[in-house]
C-alpha cells in the first residue's frame, strides 16, 4: 500500500504523512495489507488548504492550426450559426465547462504577435505569416476585440500574453493602456472607436512565453533583465490592478527558476512586481492518440502524475526567495501531445482525445487543487482542434471530447475550499521497469455543507472500493457522476460524438457518516457529498 496525502507540507510537526520531494508515492506503509482490497481516503475537513481560485480551471487558444479559426472564429458571414463572427455551439459548449480565464493569443505566435494588427476594421487588418504554425496567413480577422468578445460570452477573464521576443516594452504598455485606461488618450479612444467605449479591464498579462526558447531563446539571466524592463512599463492605467505573470521553466527546470529569481533578486533589488510565474508542462505520448498497450496506458499516466513532483519542487524554490509566498505559481501550458495524424497538417497540432487524456486532465487537476495554496492559475494546451483539446469541430459539427467533460465534472469546485485528503491505495506495476502508479488518485473541496470530491481509478481492468472516512464532519447522503468506457481507447467522434459522456455514478453507501464509494476501471468520478 501507499500512503499518498495531498499538498505540501506546511510545519514540521503535521500529524498527516506529507511528500519530502514531490514524488506521490514519496510515504508508503510497510507492505502492510497486502490482501487488503479496499482502498481509504481520509478527508481532513478540519484542515483547509486554501480556497481553489476558479482561475486553475483555464484554457488556452493560440493562433495555431483551427483554434482560432474555424474552431472559435467563423465571421459574421458564416453559414456557422454565431454571434458576431464567433460559433454559438462553441460558446455554448465552453460555458457549461465554466472557463474562468482564457490565454491569448499563444503561445509561441505570442512573442511574433503586433497587437496592432488585430484591431480596426479587419477589411484593412494586415496580412502575416505565422511564422511558428506552418507558415499559413494570418488574416488578422480575429484580434483584441474578438478575443475579448469570446470571454466575455464565455464568462472567462482575459489573459492576454505580450510579444517580448520580437516586441517592445511600449508595445506592450500601449496594448494595456487600449484595454484598460477608460478614456481620454488616442489609444483608449481607438478602442471606443472599435466598439468598446468601456474598458476591457484586463488583469492578466504575460510578460512573453517560453522566452527560453521560440521567445527568444533567452538565458535565465537575459530574460530576468528583459522582465525588469517589460515589467515596468506593464501599467496599472487608472490604478486598475494588473497581474503581471513572469515566463518560468520548461517542464521542472529547477536551474532556470533558480537563475531567473537570482538575478531578479539579486542584481535587481528595486525590480517591480512579479505576481505570477509560469511554468510550461506537457506530459507527452506513449503509442498514439488512440493506439496504446495497458502499459502505455500507464506510463503516460504516470508522465502526467509527474507534474506533482514539478509543483512541490518548483513551489520550494520560489519560497526560498519568496517566503511570504506573495508569487502565484501557474502552468499556462499543459496536456498530452501525440504524434502528429496522417493527413493532417503536422504543424496543426491536431490529436485525438480519449479517456486516456480524460485521466490525464483529472489526475493533473486533482494535483491543483490540493496545492491551491500556491497554484493559481492552470491552462490547459488548447481549447479547440489543438494538442489536448476540450472541444474538436469539423465544419459545422462540433463535438465535446472526454477531457471537456472532465472540466464539466470539476466545476464545482471552482472558488471552494481545498480540504486535505489522505490515500492509502496500491501501486500497480507496469512496464519491464516495475514502475508503479498509483491506483487512485483524489481531491475534495468544501463549500458550506457540500463536499465535493473528485476521484480516479487509474487500473486499466479493475473495479476500485473505496472507503472514505471524515474528520471533522459526518456525511448525511451522497450522488455523483461518472465518466467511464468499456474500453480504456474509448472516445468521440462526429460519427458517434456522445460515446464518451459522463452518467450517474452508484451512489455511494453512507454508513456512520463514512462512504463506501465503487469507482469502475479507469474512470473519473465525482462524489457530491451533503455534510450532516
Ligand atoms: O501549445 C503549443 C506550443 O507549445 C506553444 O505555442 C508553445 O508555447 C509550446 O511550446
Amino acid at each position: 500500500m501507499l500512503t499518498v496525502s495531498a499538498g505540501f507540507p506546511r510545519s514540521a510537526g503535521s500529524a498527516i504523512c506529507a511528500h519530502a520531494d514531490g514524488a506521490y508515492n514519496a510515504c508508503r506503509t510497510p507492505s502492510k495489507d497486502k490482501e487488503d482490497r479496499m482502498d481509504h481516503i481520509d478527508v481532513v475537513l478540519v484542515e483547509p488548504i486554501a480556497e481553489i481560485r476558479p482561475t486553475i480551471y483555464g484554457h488556452f487558444a493560440e493562433h495555431l492550426g483551427e483554434c482560432i479559426y474555424g474552431g472559435i472564429w467563423v465571421g459574421e458571414d458564416s453559414a456557422i450559426p454565431n454571434r458576431d463572427g464567433i460559433r454559438l455551439d462553441v460558446v455554448r459548449a465552453l460555458s457549461r465547462m465554466r472557463p474562468a480565464v482564457i490565454r491569448w493569443p499563444g503561445g509561441c505566435f505570442a512573442d511574433d504577435y503586433h497587437w496592432q494588427d488585430g484591431i480596426g476594421p479587419r477589411a484593412q487588418r494586415p496580412r502575416r505569416v505565422n511564422l511558428h504554425w506552418g507558415e499559413v496567413i494570418e488574416t488578422n480577422a480575429f484580434g483584441t476585440e474578438e478575443f475579448i468578445r469570446l470571454c466575455r460570452m464565455v464568462g472567462a477573464a482575459p489573459y492576454i500574453c505580450g510579444n517580448v521576443g520580437s516586441g517592445s516594452p511600449r508595445e506592450m504598455r500601449d496594448w494595456i493602456e487600449y484595454c484598460n485606461l477608460a478614456g481620454g488618450s488616442t489609444w483608449s479612444d481607438a478602442r471606443a472607436a472599435n466598439g468598446s467605449p468601456e474598458p476591457h479591464d484586463v488583469t492578466y498579462w504575460g510578460i512573453g512565453n517560453e522566452n527560453w526558447g521560440c521567445g527568444g531563446h533567452f538565458t535565465p539571466e537575459d530574460y530576468a533583465t528583459e522582465y525588469r524592463r517589460f515589467a515596468t512599463f506593464a501599467w496599472s492605467f487608472g490604478g486598475k490592478p494588473i497581474y503581471r505573470i513572469a515566463c518560468g521553466p520548461a517542464g521542472n527546470d529547477t536551474d532556470w527558476t533558480r537563475r531567473f529569481f537570482t538575478k531578479l533578486r539579486r542584481d535587481y533589488h528595486r525590480t517591480p512586481g512579479i505576481e505570477g510565474y509560469a511554468a510550461h508542462y506537457y506530459c507527452g505520448t506513449a503509442g498514439t492518440a488512440t493506439e496504446y498497450t495497458v502499459d502505455q496506458w500507464y506510463e503516460l499516466l504516470d508522465k502526467a502524475l509527474r507534474m506533482e513532483e514539478l509543483v512541490v519542487q518548483q513551489r520550494a524554490i520560489m519560497d526560498t526567495f519568496d517566503p511570504k509566498r506573495s508569487i502565484g505559481l501557474i502552468v499556462d501550458e499543459w496536456g498530452t501531445w501525440h504524434p502528429p495524424v496522417e493527413g493532417r497538417n503536422p504543424r496543426f497540432l491536431w490529436q485525438q482525445n480519449t479517456m486516456r487524456d480524460a485521466l490525464v486532465a483529472a489526475l493533473t487537476l486533482n494535483i491543483f487543487n490540493n496545492h491551491a495554496d500556491k497554484v493559481v492559475m492552470s491552462n490547459i494546451a488548447q481549447t479547440i482542434n489543438v494538442l489536448q483539446a476540450v472541444i474538436l469541430t469539423e465544419g459545422d459539427r462540433m463535438l465535446v471530447t472526454p477531457t471537456g467533460h472532465v472540466y464539466e465534472m470539476y466545476a464545482p469546485h471552482q472558488g471552494a475550499q481545498a480540504v486535505r485528503t489522505v490515500l492509502q491505495t496500491s501501486g500497480i506495476e507496469y512496464g519491464a521497469q516495475g514502475r508503479r502508479v498509483p491506483q487512485l488518485s483524489a481531491s475534495g473541496s468544501q463549500r458550506e455543507k457540500t463536499l465535493t470530491l473528485t476521484l480516479v481509478n487509474t487500473h486499466a481492468s479493475a473495479p476500485l472500493a473505496v472507503e472514505i472516512r471524515l474528520h471533522g464532519g459526518d456525511a448525511a447522503s451522497a450522488s455523483g457522476i461518472t465518466l467511464r468506457a468499456d474500453d480504456i481507447h474509448a472516445h468521440n467522434t462526429f460519427a458517434a460524438p456522445q460515446r464518451v459522456q459522463p452518467v450517474a455514478a452508484t451512489p455511494p453507501a453512507v454508513h456512520k457518516g463514512a462512504l463506501h464509494a465503487e469507482l469502475p476501471p479507469a474512470s473519473i468520478t465525482r462524489l457530491d457529498v451533503a455534510l450532516a
